[in-house]
């Protein structure tokens, strides 16, 4: 989804900043963030910068560390719903997610849950990124359909690169 998001970002002209570990940090770059953050080195809910929108992908902060660096219109889109978390309990996640939502009422910032729904319309909008070459997708590793098991297992591990693939022969 990150590899995704930066790009998509981009190519609506904003200015990102990607949080990932040290061994993404020059991939993250190469697909256009204009800042990275290190998350094993640095805290992003800890710095001085402030933001317009926070795309949660992981909802391993809480909601007066997320709220700390958003403008006061800013919005925390949490679609992080598994992945990297399965492992940490997907109920207590959502549980987090719900107290965020309710929390951000009294405030001035937004905080919204997002699930994708696959649709005609942003399929072309991603369609057309993908064909002006200003999105890619990046792949990480391919596996045969014999092999789905295998696959499985590694994105359960939630610390794929971009996407895995599984082969049709
Ligand atoms: N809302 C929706 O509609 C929707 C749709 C699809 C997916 N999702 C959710 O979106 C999330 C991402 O999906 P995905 O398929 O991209 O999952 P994924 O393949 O499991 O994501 C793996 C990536 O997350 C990074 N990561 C792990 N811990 C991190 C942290 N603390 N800070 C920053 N990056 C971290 C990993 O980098 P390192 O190895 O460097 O840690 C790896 O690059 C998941 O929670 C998934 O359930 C939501």
């Amino acid at each position: 989804m990150g590899t995704f998001a930066v790009q998509i970002a981009k190519s609506f002209g904003a200015e990102v900043t990607g949080v990932c570990s040290t061994r993404n940090l020059d991939m993250v770059r190469s697909l256009g963030a204009d800042h990275v953050i290190d998350y094993t080195k640095e805290d992003f809910t800890k710095g001085e910068q402030r933001y317009d929108l926070i795309f949660d992908l992981v909802g391993n902060h809480s909601f007066s560390e997320r709220r700390r660096i958003l403008n006061p219109n800013g919005i925390c889109v949490m679609a992080g719903i598994g992945g990297a978390g399965w492992h940490d309990g997907i109920l207590s996640r959502l549980a987090g997610e719900l107290n965020a939502y309710m929390r951000s009422r009294f405030v001035s910032q937004k905080f919204i849950s997002y699930i994708a729904q696959f649709n005609k319309k942003d399929m072309m909008v991603l369609a057309d990124l993908m064909q002006s070459g200003k999105m890619t997708p990046v792949i990480d590793r391919t596996y045969k359909l014999s092999e789905v098991p295998a696959a499985l297992r590694y994105l359960e591990q939630g610390h794929a690169r971009g996407k895995v693939v599984v082969t049709l022969d």
